[in-house]
Order: C-alpha cells, then structure tokens, then sequence
C-alpha cells in the first residue's frame, strides 16, 4: 500500500489505497469527528473495546468522544483514517506536561484490520510527532494482545518492552527508527 495522493491544504490529508483499490483518506482529526467516533465505537466488536479501553465498555461517554475528537494538533493529535465519509481507524498521542515523550493508542475497525491501516495510521503519527520535538512514544498494551504488541515492533525499531503485572509498558524512540519511511 502507498501513499499515492496528497495536498497541504489547512487540513493536511494523504490518500492512500487498499490492495483491493479502496480509497483511505489519512488526515488529522476535526471536532465534527465526534460523531463519527460514536459510530465507530459501536461497530467495534467486544474485543476491540476491550483490547484499546482495557475494559468492556458498552456506551461512549459523550465527553469522552468530545476530548477524543478535539486536539490542538501540538500536545495532543490524532490521526483518522476515512473511507467513505468514515472514521475506520485513528492514532492517537498525548504528549506528557514538560517532556518530550507521548503516550500512544490505536484503534482499527474489526472490518478494517489486517490491511495495513495499523502501520500506516502510526508512522503517520510519528512523523508529526517528530516535527513537534517528540522523541519517544510509548504505550501501554494488554499482556495478551499479540497483535499490537507485533505491531509496534513491526512500525518501529528499538521498542523497549516490560511486562509489568498483565500490561505490556513500551518505550519507543522516535529518532532512527525508520518510521517515516512508506
Ligand atoms: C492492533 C490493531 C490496531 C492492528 O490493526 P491492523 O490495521 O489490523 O494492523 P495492520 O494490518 O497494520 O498490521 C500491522 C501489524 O500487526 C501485526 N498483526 C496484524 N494482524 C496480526 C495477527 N492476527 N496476529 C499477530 N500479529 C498481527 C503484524 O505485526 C502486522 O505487521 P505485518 O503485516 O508486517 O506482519 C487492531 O487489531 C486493533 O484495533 N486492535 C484493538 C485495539 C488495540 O489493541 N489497540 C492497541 C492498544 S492501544
């Protein structure tokens, strides 16, 4: 998959297209994304919510879906991927007051994943990171959730993992990790 398609409008966007041709829009998110984060929320199997909210949530708070959608593009970004007037996948930083490091997470929707969304979402996120002066992400991963601890190694080189009780605490710096490559 490539990024094919891009502009540098006010609101930056790269479109980018699935094996089977399926445009996927990459842009910031806007405060009108609310919505569309509710209607993710509730396409998401149990698993997912669990796997991303660390538990079984049923029914999104509005402020929360209010902060998700609101960011100042500096501190805190992130990152949708858009098909069809749709949020199917968003990342995620919130960088931590008086540092240069930020918390990570990312989401895909369970009809979306295992297409590459995951990897391109998270390089995206930390190329504008590294052009914010952010130096190290981390994340915090359920013990068992294979997968995205496969996937930040497979984005990033020199992940520093633990094991601290049944999370998974990484550490990932920024520089030389060969993120912004396609
Ligand atoms: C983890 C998640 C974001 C991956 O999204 P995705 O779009 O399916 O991921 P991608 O297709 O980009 O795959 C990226 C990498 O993930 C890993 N991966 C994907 N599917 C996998 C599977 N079934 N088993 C193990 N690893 C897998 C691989 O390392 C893959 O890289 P590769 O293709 O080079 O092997 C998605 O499964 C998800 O939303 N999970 C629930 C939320 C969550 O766990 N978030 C992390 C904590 S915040």
């Amino acid at each position: 998959m490539a990024v094919v398609d891009g502009d540098q409008g006010p609101e930056p966007r790269a479109v980018l297209h699935l094996a089977d041709g399926t445009p996927v829009a990459l842009r910031p998110i806007q405060p009108d994304d609310a919505e569309r984060l509710r209607r993710l929320f509730y396409r998401l199997s149990p698993e997912t919510v669990y796997w991303r909210f660390f538990s079984p949530i049923q029914v999104p708070r509005e402020a929360v879906l209010e902060r998700f959608a609101r960011v100042d593009h500096r501190r805190r970004e992130a990152i949708v991927a858009v098909v069809a007037d749709e949020v199917v996948g968003v990342a995620r930083y919130d960088q931590d007051v008086g540092t240069d490091e930020a918390d990570t997470a990312i989401l895909v929707e369970d009809a979306w994943q295992g297409r590459g969304l995951a990897k391109v979402l998270l390089r995206r996120l930390a190329e504008v990171a590294g052009e914010r002066g952010i130096r190290t992400f981390t994340a915090l991963i359920l013990g068992e959730n294979v997968r995205a601890r496969h996937l930040y190694s497979s984005v990033f080189a020199g992940v520093d993992a633990t094991l601290v009780g049944s999370e998974w605490h990484l550490r990932i710096p920024l520089e030389g990790s060969g993120a912004g490559c396609p």
